[in-house]
């Protein structure tokens, strides 16, 4: 696995775009699938995760082509799919192997789910559990935790769930298990998550609602075929947002991002923190909002977080945490217990790390505190081969005095494979 070191950056100057949102993109992949007719998928994202979307939509009878940047699918309708003649291999892909779960369990087939060391550690009955409560049939390892999973599918009637915590990845495969189900189906979030998997079903003409946090179904659970924009993904550019901030004399313009209101945490707290930020150019695509978000080098103030804002940051919490190294003051982000499930427990890694390279920051059960302004310094960080940890270490390698090596790197490639070039050319 690859290294990289880097040292600190004078200043970034210039506007880019960004590679299609990875959520959106395994959704789009998924749904054209078992459209009726078909589909072009414009901007599908670069990312490893969801080229490995692909391969499993493949190895299931789907009729996936591409020209250049577009993708097109040729669904046959709800029953497109049909049984494997092997495995499926999620590889790091959480959404891909939770997703399909919900997708699989009406099927007329079986199916078997793995994926690699990361991703049969990580838990699995969340998926389980709600798809088995309806009738499903699933199984784990250790007691129907984790995978390797067998599917075997089954007619579903009712699908209701009622989730215990706020999780896109839950709520989208009880959803996409009820479009093969002929009962009533809904299901009751906590607080409100990324809500991709809502917006597309209703741009594909399925009949969806919500009521408060209640989503349900209609009778119209068939996909028309669509053309789909996937717009740039904001927790991409999260990390580009956070060096036009901390690296000064900075000034940037990251094009055509989605700005769903239920991903924009991250600016939300910025913007209390004192940032220098800008929507231009907001437009509806393909029933996602879109703009350009224009950001300059600022001061920082520290912030509290936790709450309902959590969810709308999640994956961009262990940024978070490098750019409170940077803000005056104490900033306390709680009720993120989550992030320690995530491709690796991201409160420890990025807690650990952070603190080699002297910030004055410490683990909470359910997040970390941290006192700043602190100047790091340069520092070997292990990635934990988990994307989000190597990009964040990164741009406190970019700030930091000296130059810092981050181990095994090239695991930004899972969510952003073009990060280290976009960062040079700017
Ligand atoms: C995702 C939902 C979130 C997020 C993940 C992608 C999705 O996970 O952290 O990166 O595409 O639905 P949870 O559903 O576990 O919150």
């Amino acid at each position: 696995m690859a290294d990289v070191r880097l040292s600190k950056l004078h200043r970034l100057n210039g506007e880019t775009t960004v590679p299609g949102d990875k959520s959106i993109s395994h959704r789009a992949a998924m749904f054209a699938a078992i459209g009726d007719g078909v589909s072009t998928i414009k901007n599908y994202s670069s990312a490893i995760d969801c080229q490995t979307t692909l391969d499993c939509m493949r190895s299931l009878g789907a009729d996936i082509r591409r020209s250049g940047q577009d993708i097109h699918v040729h669904g046959r309708g709800l029953r497109t799919l049909s049984e494997p003649d092997d495995v499926l291999n999620c590889g790091n892909s959480g959404t891909t192997m939770r997703l399909l779960c919900g997708l699989l369990a009406g099927q007329h087939f079986s199916t078997v789910l793995t994926g690699d060391a990361s991703l049969r550690r990580r838990p699995m009955d969340r998926i389980i559990k709600p798809l088995v409560g309806n009738g499903a049939e699933i199984y784990g390892r250790q007691s129907n935790r984790l995978a390797p999973l067998f599917i075997r599918g089954k007619s579903l009637t009712d699908v209701i769930y009622e989730l215990p915590v706020a999780s896109s990845q839950v709520k989208s495969a009880v959803l996409l298990a009820g479009l093969y189900a002929d009962g009533n189906v809904q299901v009751t979030e906590p607080v409100a998550s990324r809500d991709h998997t809502e917006r597309m079903l209703a741009y594909c003409g399925v009949d969806i609602h919500r009521s408060g946090n209640v989503i349900s179904l209609g009778k119209i659970r068939q996909l028309a075929a669509h053309d789909f924009q996937v717009p740039g993904d904001i927790s991409s550019a999260a990390f580009l947002i956070a060096l036009g901030l901390l690296v000064p004399g900075s000034h940037l313009r990251l094009k055509d991002v989605g700005i769903n209101p239920t991903r924009t945490g991250l600016l939300t707290m910025l913007e209390k923190m004192g940032a220098d930020l800008r929507i231009d150019n907001e437009r509806p695509v393909s029933n996602e909002p879109v703009g350009d978000i224009v950001v300059q080098n600022a001061k920082l103030r520290a912030v509290e977080i936790g709450g309902t804002l959590i969810p709308k940051l999640i994956d961009e919490l262990p940024l978070v945490a490098v750019i409170a190294t940077q803000a005056e003051g104490r900033t306390i982000v709680k009720d993120a217990l989550e992030l320690r499930i995530k491709e690796s427990d991201r409160i420890a890694a990025i807690v650990g790390e952070l603190k080699k390279m002297g910030a004055s920051i410490e683990e909470s059960d359910d997040g970390f505190i941290v006192d700043g302004p602190t100047p790091l310094h340069a520092a070997v960080c292990k990635s934990y081969d988990d994307h989000r940890i190597a990009m964040a270490l990164s741009v406190a390698a970019w700030i930091a005095d000296g130059e810092s090596t981050i181990q095994d790197a090239d695991c930004v490639g899972i969510s952003f494979p073009e990060f280290y070039d976009i960062a040079h050319n700017l």
